[in-house]
C-alpha cells in the first residue's frame, strides 16, 4: 500500500544505533532477557544493586510479574539528585505557559529543592511510605514536583487528568484509599480558566459518601482565583513550602515497591488503577525514551502530552528527567492564541524532538500549511506520534510539511499497561512506512492470534499479544489482582493480551489496527463505552443506553449513543443537549457525545445481549452490511434505527 522511506544518511549520521545495531541488540534482548536488562540496568543508580534481573510469569492463575527484585533505588534521586550533582544548572523543565508572554527555564539544582521541599510538606502533614497520594493538577511544574515528591519518600501518586469531573475524581479517591489531595485554585487552558479546587471540594463530598476521608488538600496558587479554603484541611503549597527545609533524603525503595497508580478505562466496570513500580517501569521509561527519540545531551526534548495521562508520566516526567534531558511542558492547547502555536513554542525554544497524537496533527492539519509555515522548525530533528492509529494521509503530511522531509517519525505504539513503548521505529536505524509502528522495541515479543488463540504467522492480521514480560510492565490493578488476571491474561492463555488488533506485513512491519474490545479513543482519550453508558442512564429520563465509535475525521472516533427513554418520555432537541451535558458532568467534557440517537429499542438477541455489531454499523452508515440479523429477538427494531440513523451521508 504505501511507500517505504529508507533511512536517510542526515538521520544516520550521529545516530545512538544503527539497523544493524538494532538487530544485534534485539535479538539478544529476547534470547537472554536476563544479560540485556542486567547490563542495561547499569543507567540507573542503585543503592543496593540487584542480584535477580527477572522473575515472571504469564501462567493462567499465578501471573507474577518481578524485576530486579531485590536491587534497592529511589526514582526521584535518579530523575534529580545524580543530574544536579554533575551540571545542577543544566535546565530540567522548559514551561511555556498558556498565555504565549509566560515561560521559564527551570534547572536541576532548583527541581531538586523544589522537589525536597514538597516532599517534605508532604512527610509534615504525616504522609507516609505507601501512603496513595492524588494529584490534580493543571500542567505546572508543581505536578512534576508532586510526582518526584511522592516518589522521594515513597508514597504512591495517583495522578488524576484535570479534565476528569468531581464524579470521576471521586471513584479515583475512593478506590486508591487516598486521603490526601493537591491541586490547584484553577487552570487555565487556551484562556479559559479550570475551577480544580472547586471540583476537589465537591469530589471529597462524593469520596466521604463513599467511605473515603479526604484530611488534607495541598494548594498550588496558579491563577489567584477565589477558592474556598477549610481550615485545618486546605494548605497553601506557597506558605508551607518556606516552613520546610530544602533538602530531603530520597528514601531507599525496593524495585518491585509502588510508584505509582494510574486509573485506565476497560471494556467492563469502573477504570481500573494500573499500577506500576519502581525499577523496571523507570528503567523501560529511560530506556526508551533514550532510543526511541534518539535523545542527545543538551538537546530540548518536547512531549504536548499532560501529565494526566500516562505518557505524561513516561516521556514528560520520568523518562526524560532519569536521562538528565530538558522536557517542555506545556499549559495550554495547540490552537490558542491560534493554529500557529505549537511551530511557535518550536521556534522559541529551540525544541529538537517534539511528541505530539495524531488528533492534534489531523486538527492543525485542517487549518492549513500557513501556520506552519510562518515558522522556521530549523532546529526540530525527530517527530513522534501516540494515542491512536495515524492515517497514512496525516503521516504525510507532519513528514512533509512540519518535518520538511529531514526529520524521521517515530510512530510508537503502547498502553497505560505497558508503561512505556512497545513497537516503533528507532530514528536513523528503522526505515519508514506511513502509518506502520513498524518493529518491536528491544525485548518485546509481539505475537498475533486469531479468535481462539492460534498463532497466526507470517504476513496476517489478527489479535495482539505479548509472549513475555519486558521491565515496564503494570504489575497488577491496584487492590484486584484477579481482575488483572482476567482482563489482561484469560483470553489467550499463557499471553497478555492488549485489547488491540493490529496486522503483520510481509516485512515484519506492525500496523495497528485499534481496539478489539469496547473501548473508544477519542482524540487520544480512552474511554470505556460502557462507562457512558451507565452515565447516561444515570439520568432519570433514560431506561436504556448503549455507546459504539465511529470514524472521526479529527477525533479517530466519535462517541455515538443509542438511547431509549422511559416511558412517556419525548427525545427532543432539548433533551439531546441535556444528556449531552450529563455525560460531560458526569466523566469530563471529553466524553462529551458526539450522535445521541433515541431508540425505541436496542437489538437484542433472544438471550438479551445487546448485538454491537449491528448498531457499529449503523453508526458507521453502512446499513446494507448488518450481517446476520437473524438471531434478533425483535428484527423490526433494527429498521427505526437505521431510519433514524445520526450519520446518514
Ligand atoms: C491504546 C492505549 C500509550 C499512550 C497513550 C495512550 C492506542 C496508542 C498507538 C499507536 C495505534 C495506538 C491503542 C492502545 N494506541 N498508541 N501509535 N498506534 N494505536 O494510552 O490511554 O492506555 O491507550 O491507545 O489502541 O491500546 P492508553
Amino acid at each position: 500500500m504505501a511507500e517505504t522511506i529508507a533511512v536517510k544518511d542526515a538521520w544516520a549520521a550521529g545516530a545512538s544505533l544503527s539497523d544493524a545495531d538494532y538487530r544485534a541488540w534485539y535479538e539478544e534482548s529476547v534470547t537472554d532477557p536476563e544479560g540485556f536488562w542486567g547490563r542495561h540496568a547499569g543507567r540507573l543508580d542503585w543503592v543496593t544493586p540487584f542480584t535477580k534481573v527477572k522473575n515472571t510469569s504469564f501462567a493462567p492463575g499465578n501471573v507474577s510479574i518481578k524485576w530486579f527484585e531485590d536491587g534497592v533505588l529511589n526514582a526521584s534521586a535518579n530523575c534529580l539528585d545524580r543530574h544536579a550533582a554533575k551540571d545542577g544548572g543544566r535546565t530540567a523543565i522548559i514551561f511555556e505557559g498558556d498565555d504565549p508572554g509566560e515561560s521559564r527555564r527551570i534547572s536541576y539544582a532548583e527541581v531538586l529543592e523544589e522537589v525536597c521541599r514538597m516532599a517534605n510538606v508532604l512527610k509534615a502533614e504525616g504522609v507516609r511510605k505507601g501512603d496513595r497520594v492524588t494529584i490534580y493538577l493543571p500542567m505546572i511544574p508543581e505536578a512534576a514536583y508532586a510526582m518526584l515528591a511522592c516518589a522521594r519518600i515513597g508514597a504512591v501518586h495517583s495522578v488524576v487528568f484535570g479534565g476528569f469531573s468531581p464524579d470521576s475524581l471521586a471513584g479515583r479517591l475512593v478506590d486508591a484509599t487516598s486521603g490526601f489531595v493537591i491541586t490547584a485554585d484553577e487552570g487555565v487552558r487556551g484562556g479559559r480558566k479550570v475551577p480544580l479546587k472547586a471540583n476537589v471540594d465537591k469530589a471529597i463530598a462524593i469520596a466521604e459518601k463513599g467511605g473515603q476521608k479526604v484530611g488534607k488538600v495541598l494548594m498550588v496558587r496558579r491563577t489567584g482565583g477565589d477558592v474556598a479554603v477549610e481550615p485545618g484541611r486546605d494548605l497553601w503549597w506557597h506558605e508551607r513550602r518556606e516552613a520546610v527545609a530544602p533538602t530531603c533524603a530520597p528514601e531507599p525503595m525496593g524495585a518491585e515497591d509502588p510508584l505509582f497508580i494510574l486509573y485506565t478505562s476497560g471494556s467492563t466496570g469502573k477504570p481500573k488503577g494500573v499500577l506500576h513500580t519502581t525499577g523496571g517501569y523507570l528503567l523501560y521509561a529511560a530506556m526508551t525514551h533514550a532510543h526511541v527519540f534518539d535523545y542527545r545531551p543538551g538537546e530540548v526534548y518536547w512531549c504536548t502530552a499532560d501529565v494526566g495521562w500516562v505518557t505524561g508520566h513516561s516521556y514528560i516526567v520520568y523518562g526524560p528527567l532519569a536521562n538528565g534531558a530538558t522536557t517542555l511542558m506545556f499549559e495550554g492547547v495547540p490552537t490558542y492564541p491560534d493554529a500557529g502555536r505549537l511551530w511557535q513554542v518550536v521556534d522559541k525554544h529551540q525544541v529538537n524532538i517534539f511528541y505530539t497524537a495524531p488528533t492534534a496533527i489531523r486538527a492543525l492539519m485542517g487549518a492549513g500549511d500557513e501556520p506552519v509555515t510562518r515558522a522556521s522548525r530549523r532546529s526540530l530533528r525527530v517527530l513522534g506520534t501516540v494515542g491512536e492509529p495515524i492515517n497514512p494521509e496525516a503521516w504525510l503530511w507532519y513528514y512533509r510539511v512540519v518535518g520538511e522531509e529531514r526529520c524521521p517519525i517515530v510512530d510508537t505504539w503502547w498502553q497505560t499497561e505497558t508503561g512505556g513503548i512497545l513497537i516503533t521505529p528507532l530514528p536513523g536505524a528503522t526505515a519508514l512506512k506511513p502509518g506502520s509502528a513498524t518493529r518491536p522495541f528491544f525485548g518485546v515479543r509481539p505475537e498475533l492470534v486469531d479468535g481462539e488463540g492460534k498463532p497466526l504467522d507470517g504476513a496476517a492480521e489478527g489479535n495482539l499479544c505479548i509472549a513475555d514480560s519486558w521491565p515496564g510492565q503494570m504489575r497488577t490493578v491496584y487492590g484486584d489482582h484477579e481482575r488483572f488476571e482476567q482482563t489482561y491474561f484469560s483470553t489467550y492463555k499463557g499471553k497478555y493480551f492488549t485489547g488491540d488488533g493490529a496486522r503483520r506485513d510481509g516485512d515484519g512491519y506492525w500496523w495497528i489496527t485499534g481496539r478489539v474490545d469496547d473501548v473508544l479513543n477519542v482524540s487520544g482519550h480512552r474511554m470505556g463505552t460502557a462507562e457512558i453508558e451507565s452515565a447516561l442512564v444515570s439520568h432519570p429520563k433514560v431506561s436504556e443506553a448503549a455507546v459504539v465509535g465511529y470514524p472521526h475525521d479529527v477525533k479517530g472516533q466519535g462517541i455515538y449513543c443509542y438511547v431509549t427513554l422511559m416511558k412517556g418520555e419525548e427525545g427532543t432537541e432539548e433533551l439531546r443537549r441535556e444528556l449531552v451535558l450529563h455525560v460531560r458532568g458526569e466523566i469530563g467534557p471529553f466524553a462529551a457525545p458526539d450522535k445521541i440517537q433515541f431508540a425505541p429499542g436496542l437489538p437484542k438477541t433472544r438471550s438479551g445481549k445487546i448485538m454491537r455489531r449491528i448498531l457499529r454499523k449503523i453508526a458507521e452508515d453502512e446499513p446494507g452490511a448488518l450481517g446476520d440479523t437473524s438471531t434478533l429477538a425483535e428484527p423490526a427494531v433494527v429498521e427505526d434505527l437505521v431510519a433514524n440513523r445520526q450519520n446518514k451521508r
